[in-house]
């Protein structure tokens, strides 16, 4: 980045601290201080996780926080990176970010953690952006994205929870407004407002049909309905309630997160009793596609490893020419080389982005903008376990990538994500 003579920073401590998340399990938190001061960034956790993603390193002392405390990586920031970082220059954040890779030495971070990895990188990433006087949603798209230009960002907002976000009987994980306003030019703060007016609308009307409005991880509601059609059904009654066309204005999607009800090869979306192939399930989406047109986007239809299962699924998608996000996110884990094999293998179309399911920002980056450069849909997201930095909304913005996964307008943990895009945005109509 060797901006106007600009030599390189000296990170002269590193200092790392045991936070606690959303659910109430320690996460990690990291400052980094820089004679222009110190940068701070916490990671997030997720729940369903894919197997491979890069190392969450937690202590498994199961005598403290059920083995969840991350005092191991305050120690490997302490002892090992500490130390060493303090003899160093470095003139970009991506230079951080390769001597980070460069310390943990192992291809999945199982050295030193991706949660260690990515504090620390995230932090760098806003000592740099200071020091170039710059916002980090301005570093980071003049750093990484060739100054790409910024689309008005639109929620994915998931506000019934199922699967592992809640405990109710639905097994589809997540029920997702978006508000996107097809034939319209619509501010970050309208789209926004559109999801809590939704969102407010349904908690009506649930708690009228007497169901529980108590909320999921995500902020999402966790009513105890028996089948996802009634949830969708509930949806499309508030998005109209709120006022907003349907599938015009406001799309649906889903995360099934189909690894947590596969086993022995067989799909039990529906219970034990009912063990679905992957054929099976494909014929129930595309039948689920027909019922619902409004469904515009489904993430991890099918398991983690399960490639035919995704590329029959999207062969039939494709043949009835049907319009969807097919969203790899356990499939791919923002991982280049299983990015690489899904494009070739035309299993899905669309990348969801979790900086710490790959460890560093640059790493994210270089993903999403692989899956920029195949024309694919990318989908910017946090995790169900999240903290109150809002580190997103500055990489959906920077990237130019429309769509941002942060949950239910509900929680300050899913909240400072959208109030950072309203300092972002300002008044602009961006
Ligand atoms: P997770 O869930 O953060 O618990 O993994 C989010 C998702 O599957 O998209
Ligand atoms: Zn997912």
């Amino acid at each position: 980045m060797n901006q106007g003579g600009f030599m390189g920073i000296h990170i002269l401590h590193l200092v790392g601290r045991e936070i606690l998340d959303s659910r109430g399990n320690p996460t990690l938190e990291v400052d980094l201080g820089t004679a222009k001061g110190w940068f701070r960034a916490s990671v997030p956790s997720g729940a369903s996780t894919g197997s491979h993603e890069a190392l969450e390193l937690r202590d498994r002392e199961s005598s403290r926080y059920l083995g969840k405390g991350v005092q191991i990586c305050i120690r490997h920031i302490q002892n090992r990176l500490d130390p060493a970082i303090q003899k160093l220059t470095f003139s970009s954040a991506r230079e951080v970010d390769q001597w980070l890779i460069e310390q943990d030495g192992s291809e999945n971070k199982t050295n030193l953690g991706g949660n260690t990895l990515l504090a620390v990188s995230m932090a760098a990433h806003r000592a740099f952006a200071s020091l170039a006087n710059q916002p980090l949603f301005e570093y980071l798209n003049k750093t990484y994205f060739g100054s790409r230009s910024m689309t008005t960002p639109t929620p994915f907002m998931n506000v019934i929870n199922g699967g592992k976000h809640a405990d109710n009987g639905i097994q589809i994980q997540e029920f997702m407004i978006v508000p996107h306003f097809r034939n319209q030019q619509k501010s970050v703060h309208d789209k926004v407002r559109a999801g809590v007016e939704i969102y407010h609308h349904l908690k009506k009307q649930l708690s009228q049909a007497g169901h529980s409005t108590n909320v999921g991880d995500e902020g999402g509601f966790a009513p105890g309905l028996h089948h996802e059609h009634e949830a969708m059904d509930f949806i499309l009654e508030a998005i109209r309630k709120a006022g907003y066309q349907v599938g015009s204005d406001v799309g649906l999607a889903l995360d099934i997160a189909a690894t947590e009800f596969y086993r022995n090869e067989k799909y039990f979306l529906h219970g034990p009793a009912e063990p679905l192939s992957a054929q099976a399930l494909c014929e129930y989406y595309v039948k689920l596609l027909d019922d619902y047109p409004e469904i515009m986007s489904i993430e991890d239809p099918l398991a983690e490893d399960d490639w035919e299962g995704w590329r029959e699924l999207s062969a039939a998608v494709k043949s009835r020419g049907r319009q969807l996000f097919l969203v790899g996110d356990d499939l791919l884990v923002t991982n280049p080389k299983r990015l690489n094999q899904a494009i070739e293998r035309s299993a899905c179309n669309a990348v969801l982005v979790k900086m710490n399911q790959i460890g560093t920002v640059s790493e994210t980056i270089d993903t999403l903008n692989l899956a920029l450069k195949a024309d694919w849909q990318a989908i910017i997201s946090h995790r169900s376990g999240e903290t109150e930095d809002p580190y997103i909304a500055h990489l959906v913005t920077a990237s130019g990538v429309e769509w941002l996964k942060a949950g239910a307008p509900c929680r300050s943990d899913r909240n400072c994500k959208y109030n950072e895009l309203f300092r972002i945005y300002g008044n602009k109509n961006i």
